[in-house]
């Protein structure tokens, strides 16, 4: 292995018709981090998920996935490339069991995964509720159960790094915290993570790194600490405009 980075994204940009979501925002990812992807309401954090698995309109830049080019694949291409996407609002199908949402995320799992379909025993190791409730259908389970369940989905496609979008909005302060800690033990099993949260200061205390985008750019990068620390973070939060500053492996533009 080199130091290439699992995940690299250069100058992306996403436009819905005269809406610019994104606009030439580089990241990288490497294996085994926890990466956060900040910033205030509409800045571009889910536009730039979705991007990713080829699921928003990408009108610039480039997306590598371990070495191999995947701009503009199909997103079950992507996905079986090695991406899995959480969204935001926990959808899982209402109708359908446990074991049929589990299935059917599994329906684009990474091409050579020598482990197969995500069995019940596996999803039990992480999600115990979940698969006791295995042939009940998804409509029935609490908030955080649905989460856990769309979580499970996407680990259905075997995928090396996983798009986590809002994975604890609306949950209650408990579930919050199962759902952090849920996120340090993917890392422990090598899934790699981007996360959007909206929890700042808890997603920097597990991240490795972070990026903070403000009105579709990156504005400031670094390392969780150092963002944290940032005065531009704060002002990106408050849509203020953000101070310039840079040190050895902070930069802040805009
Ligand atoms: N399908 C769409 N059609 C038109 N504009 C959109 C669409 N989706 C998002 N946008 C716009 O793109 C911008 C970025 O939205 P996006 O949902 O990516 O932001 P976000 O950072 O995820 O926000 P939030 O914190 O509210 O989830 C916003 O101005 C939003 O209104
Ligand atoms: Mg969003």
């Amino acid at each position: 292995m080199t130091d290439q980075p699992l995940l690299s994204v250069s100058d992306l940009s996403v436009s819905y018709g005269p809406v610019q979501a994104v606009r030439e925002a580089s990241l990288e990812v490497r294996a085994g981090e926890i990466v956060a992807l900040l910033g205030a309401n509409g800045a571009g954090k889910s536009s730039t998920m979705w991007a990713l698995v080829g699921m928003a309109p990408r009108t610039g830049g480039r997306i590598v996935l371990d070495g191999r080019d995947v701009t503009g694949a199909a997103p079950e291409d992507v996905v079986r490339a090695g991406i899995a996407i959480v969204p935001e609002g926990r959808r899982v199908f209402a109708n359908l069991t446990v074991r049929d949402n589990i299935r059917l995320g599994g329906v684009a799992r990474r091409a050579g995964d020598p482990h197969g379909p995500l069995q019940r025993d596996e999803v039990g190791d992480l999600f115990p509720l979940l698969a006791e409730r295995w042939d009940q259908v998804a409509g029935g389970l609490s908030g955080g159960q649905q989460q856990q369940l769309a979580i499970a989905r996407a680990l259905a496609a075997r995928p090396r790094l996983v798009l986590l979008d809002e994975p604890s909005l609306g949950l209650s302060p408990r579930l919050v915290g199962e759902v952090f800690e849920l996120m340090a033990e993917l890392r422990r099993r090598a899934i790699t993570l981007l996360v959007v949260e909206q929890n700042v200061q808890r997603s920097l205390a597990i991240a490795d790194r972070a990026y903070v985008l403000q009105g579709g750019r990156i504005v400031l990068s670094g390392d969780a600490a150092e963002v944290r620390d940032s005065e531009a973070t704060e002002a990106a939060f408050l849509g203020g405009r953000t101070t310039t500053r840079t040190t050895t492996t902070t930069t802040v533009t805009g």
